[in-house]
């Protein structure tokens, strides 16, 4: 079977690269996922990504949830799966494997694990023998709305905020720390009504922003806006958002220079 083989020490220039490019950058150079300690967060829904990323029984997309990496796919139901980014039996990372019938294929031995549940389903070196029940990899609750798909490790009890803007417009990978991202758009006006969600105005027209937590001082800002929003507007607002992440970036660094 191939070897696959991680390079940790790939440079990662972001102001270059789409953030199709940065996640999947972040999947090489991200040694070790982060765990979520935070008992208030773990009752909440966190949005993950945007449900137009993850087509049913096709991709597996890699998402966060509190700096911790998700394999974020879709049943054959189309149903989404959040599992945590790692096989239970020698620990490689999910998005690195496949969807076949329904199940997603580890991409070392090919071990596949049922949606839902997430128990593993078959081992293809062993066809005969049963897989052992206490192989599974760990689910998170999903839920959908506004676009998004949500994920949370309790089932909150309430839903996931609304917002009117609910087109996809783009993903913003922003290099710094979320608490520091939040505040610096407050200080410009934003509001902010749920710790992972942000509501401003770029270029003059409404935006949501739903507050991915990537670890590693590394935010992603899922941005929605009104179905209203003309072609134009979109162009204007996507120049508005490259110049806002680099005044945050630019801010982050400097202050960082500082201390
Ligand atoms: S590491 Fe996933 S099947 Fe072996």
């Amino acid at each position: 079977m191939q070897r696959l083989s991680l390079n940790q020490h790939q440079p990662l220039h972001l102001t270059c690269l789409s953030t199709t490019d940065v996640i999947k950058a972040l999947l090489i150079m991200n040694p070790t996922s982060q765990t979520l300690t935070n008992d208030s967060l773990a009752a909440s829904w966190i949005p993950i990504i945007p449900s137009s990323e993850v087509s049913k029984a096709k991709n597996i997309a890699l998402g966060f949830i509190d700096g911790e990496e998700l394999a974020i796919w879709r049943a054959e139901d189309g149903t989404a799966q959040a599992w945590a980014n790692r096989c239970p039996h020698r620990g490689l990372r999910f998005t690195l494997g496949r969807i076949i019938n329904g199940r997603l294929s580890c991409a070392y031995h090919g071990w596949e694990y049922s949606a839902n549940d997430g128990r593993c389903a078959a081992i293809p070196a062993h066809p005969q023998m049963p897989p052992p029940r206490n192989v599974c990899a760990t689910t998170f609750k999903v839920t959908e709305t506004n676009g998004m798909i949500w994920a949370s490790r309790s089932e909150p009890t309430s839903p996931p905020p609304q917002t009117n803007q609910t087109m996809f417009l783009r993903t913003l990978a922003v290099r710094a720390p979320r608490d520091f991202v939040a505040k610096r758009l407050v200080g410009q006006g934003w509001t902010q009504s749920d710790p992972n969600v942000l509501e401003g105005t770029i270029d003059g027209s409404n935006v949501t922003a739903f507050v991915s937590d990537a670890g590693n001082n590394l935010v992603l800002l899922h941005i929605n806006v009104s179905h209203e929003t003309g072609l134009a507007q979109v162009k204007k607002m996507h120049s508005a958002l490259r110049r806002l992440r680099q005044e945050v970036e630019t801010c982050w660094i400097s202050e960082g220079e500082d201390k």
